[in-house]
């Protein structure tokens, strides 16, 4: 079959083959400790679970508006209000199925052929998937481990041209934890106002933060029509199997992205939005307490890193990955992250699996208990120990 040329652009996320190569290696009888996946290990609150019961119960299993239902549109127009300090109307919010459609859609709604956005490198891999595909140019904001992985704004600015239309960012970042400071959030605000250009803010990981406040571009001076939030419950709830998020932007773009949602999904699944609508507005312990949860594993992965010869690890200010550099062990990323799902059982990901400038880094997700980390690390420095 003659596939459409684009799709040989389509780029993918490597941590659903890495999870299918674990499976394997685990159904033939070898343990393996999941460090690769990006999802809360936590079950979703049973304040939620109960709330799409109750909605399953009560028949909420049709279709339902394409941007979602009204009470979800509402209350995550407050929510987005109340905690960006902005004015935000339902009509500028579009639920879809995860946060990840939101990339997708924005991405197809704005950008052209030949077209430059400027993105997180290294970063999530849909970014730089969607640029190419739809056969813009890819422009990386480099993170250096150096700058606490955050980019240089000086750099964003020296990297705009003529055709660039769009900046990704993304705080906390997902694979390296690092995130953006006030001051570098007004400067993009700054050059965003200057050159015309539009911001995708991905912020599906504010509530995973160890220290401050979250600072979120939408509350940026002057910036609220040229940008689009993405957030989602997947992180903050632990609902990533759910498959809900949403886009809060520009009513006039709402439209469109509405249209996109019309064109693929009809609308996303009812009775999960009143999921939602419990997720905001019901009681926000169980997800403050994953947090604190997080912050304990953080402190247990980072110093038991940092002992093993040959790697060196940064402390992550948010989310719930760590990006240690492993050039000291005298491997490249893709042979050590392949290494150690073979020699310690222990499944992590690549660091250029995120982008060219990951190399030479791995990204291991601390999602799973003390207990199994604290075995991952015994196997790790075992496993180094024989490199
Ligand atoms: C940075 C980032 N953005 C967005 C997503 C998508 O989340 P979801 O589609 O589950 O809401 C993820 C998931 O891993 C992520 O890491």
């Amino acid at each position: 079959m003659k596939l459409a040329e684009a799709m040989s652009r389509l780029g993918t996320e490597t941590a659903f083959e890495v999870l299918a190569r674990a499976r394997a290696l685990e159904a033939q009888g070898k343990e393996i400790i999941h460090l690769e996946i990006g999802e809360p290990d936590f079950d979703t609150p049973s304040n939620i679970i109960e709330a799409a019961g109750t909605a399953l119960m009560e028949g909420m299993t049709h279709y339902c508006p394409s941007a979602g239902i009204p009470e979800l549109r509402q209350a995550i127009a407050e929510y987005t209000a109340e905690t960006r300090g902005v004015n935000v109307t339902p009509e500028q919010v579009v639920v879809t199925p995860g946060a990840k459609p939101i990339m997708f859609f924005a991405i197809l709604a704005l950008v052209e052929e030949g077209d430059e956005v400027l993105y997180p490198n290294p970063g999530f891999p849909i970014y730089e998937s969607m640029i190419n595909f739809v056969g813009a140019k890819p422009v990386p904001l480099v993170l250096e481990e150096k700058r606490g992985f955050c980019f240089d704004v000086a750099e964003l600015r020296e990297k705009v041209t003529p055709r660039t239309r769009l900046i990704i960012i993304n705080t906390p970042q997902n694979p390296t934890g690092g995130v953006l400071a006030r001051d570098d959030l007004e400067e993009i605000a700054n050059v965003a106002r200057e050159h015309d250009l539009v911001v995708l803010s991905d912020e599906v990981y504010e509530r995973i933060l160890y220290e401050g406040e979250h600072v979120s571009f939408l509350s940026m001076p002057d910036v609220q029509d040229r940008t689009i939030l993405l957030n989602g419950f997947s992180k903050t709830y632990a609902m990533t199997g759910w498959r809900l998020g949403y886009g809060v932007m520009p009513e006039e773009l709402a439209v469109h992205i509405t249209r996109l949602m019309t064109n693929s999904n009809s609308c996303t699944a009812t009775f999960t939005q009143w999921a939602g609508v419990e997720a905001l507005e019901g009681p926000q312990d169980t997800s403050y307490k994953m947090v604190e949860e997080f912050r304990r594993r953080r402190d247990v992965i980072v110093p038991g890193l940092n002992a093993i010869e040959g790697i060196r690890c940064a402390m992550p200010r948010g989310a719930f990955y760590a990006f240690p550099n492993v050039e000291g062990t005298g491997m490249t990323d893709k042979d050590f992250a392949n290494y150690l799902m073979e020699e310690a059982g222990v499944a992590v990901l690549s660091g250029s699996s995120f982008g060219k400038y990951g190399g030479g880094f791995i990204r291991v997700s601390y999602a799973n208990s003390i207990e199994n980390l604290e075995k991952a690390l015994a196997n790790i420095a075992d496993a180094v120990a024989k490199i």
